[in-house]
């Protein structure tokens, strides 16, 4: 096999062989395949497409590049949630544990923020002392004493992916639904979980802008899980603006136990709440009562277990950042756009998010919104506030903030768009 006719085949929109898939993905692992040829190919599929066929095969050649887990020694049933990635997206912290409290296992591995989008790993990097790379015994470990566990994946897991996800970021091939579909399953089902809830976002501050596409990325996504044997579901859920009201690493820490306390923005309950209750079907679970745990403490006990069992101190202040900068509402009136692409961006400018792999991120920059979508404000009164240690970047970041939120006049019709759009599985 070599690669240029791998390569020819897709650049003149044909259809890979199954023997194609398996040989490039297992050369391009082991380092016969050059990054460069990789992308070349990479750019064939982002413009010239998969059909399901093709995505399976590439999916089950990327899960074959590493190890599996298995959690076939845990009494109660497994189940995961996975994002396909927005702004203010702090749900798996509230809902691991909670969902651990209702008697799931939850392994939640997750991945850092890049771009305008946030990692739960840098949110979680915020509580002093928080580990986020575990070994597979005390990954183990961390899920049979706390219910949950949310780490980094193990470099054994999936290794094809990490090296072409990397490769994707860097040469514009992000965007493409079955390179999305494949990678995003491609962990999960190695990852060993026995139920999955897909979260899939659309709006400006998702991949996803449209809901056609969405609709097609979730139906790719759980048709590979139900054929791994993973009880797969998806949610279409809103991304046109952020969730909550803290976009940054520690601010959406403080939010989330916000609403482990019981409290919280009534979105993230919402869809902490429909989550919850996606995954604990797909467990079996159907009994459980994720509203209860949430109110009488329980999800909080197993988020206390979790962060200790993983080295955090829960009761540690958060970090915060040098500088505040408040942007106040021109005028008065009801605010009808906040828009999650340019909030998400204003955020990464002030330090919570990297331009590059190994950048640090700043634990307590990001954007607080006083006020969201359908609120009435009145002129002069905070809109948002701005958090950062590099006040320096402030012009900088409060460019992104360019047309990022309408106040219509008082008395405007205003309509909220839903939390979850639709379901698929
Ligand atoms: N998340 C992933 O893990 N992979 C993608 O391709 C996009 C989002």
């Amino acid at each position: 096999m070599d690669v240029i006719s791998v390569i020819r085949t897709k650049r003149d929109r044909g259809e890979l062989t199954g023997d194609q898939i398996d040989w490039v993905i297992d050369a391009y692992t082991r380092g016969e395949v050059a990054h460069e040829q990789m992308s070349s190919l990479a750019m064939a599929i982002f413009l010239n497409g998969m059909n399901r066929t093709e995505i399976a095969r590439w999916t089950a050649a990327m899960i074959a590049s590493g190890e599996r887990m298995d959690f076939s020694a845990l009494t109660r049933p497994t189940t995961d949630k996975h994002s396909t990635g927005g702004v203010g997206d702090k749900i798996t912290l509230p809902l691991a544990p909670l969902v651990a409290a209702c008697g799931a296992a939850v392994p939640q591995l997750s991945g850092r923020g890049l771009g305008h989008t946030g990692g739960t790993l840098d949110k979680l990097e915020s509580i002093p002392g928080w580990r986020a790379h575990l070994s597979n015994t005390e990954m183990l470990d961390v899920l049979s004493a706390a219910g949950s566990v949310i780490c980094a994946a193990g470099d054994g897991l999936a290794p094809a992916d990490k090296k072409l996800y990397a490769l994707r970021d860097v040469t514009g091939t992000v965007e493409s639904i079955p390179l999305i579909a494949s990678s995003i399953m491609s962990k999960k089902i190695a990852e060993g979980t026995g139920a999955l809830v897909l979260d899939v976002k659309v709006g400006s501050g998702a991949f996803m802008k449209h809901l056609d596409d969405a609709r097609e990325l979730a139906a790719t996504m759980v048709e590979l899980g139900t054929d791994h044997g993973v009880r797969t579901t998806a949610l279409l859920t809103d991304m046109a603006t952020p969730l909550g009201r803290t976009v940054g690493n520690a601010l959406e820490v403080r939010e989330s136990v916000e609403v482990l306390a019981g409290g919280g923005p009534a979105d993230v309950v919402e869809l902490t709440l429909a989550l919850a209750r996606e995954m604990l079907d797909a467990a079996g679970l159907k009994d459980a009562n994720p509203a209860k745990a949430l109110a009488d403490g329980t999800a909080m006990d197993h988020w206390r277990r979790m962060i200790t069992a993983q080295g955090g101190d829960p009761d540690a202040p958060l970090p915060s950042a040098r500088e505040q900068h408040v942007i106040t509402a021109p005028s008065s009136g009801v605010l009808t756009t906040l828009d999650a692409y340019a909030i998400g961006l204003t955020a990464w400018r002030l330090g919570a998010g990297r331009a590059r792999k190994e950048d640090p991120v700043q634990a307590g920059a990001g954007v607080e919104l006083h006020a969201k979508p359908g609120d009435a404000v009145v002129a002069g009164q905070p809109l948002l506030t701005l958090h950062t240690d590099t006040p320096e970047k402030l012009p900088y970041a409060t460019e992104a903030l360019e047309g990022a939120y309408t106040v219509a006049p008082s008395g405007t019709a205003f309509s909220a768009s839903p939390v979850v759009l639709e379901r698929i599985g």
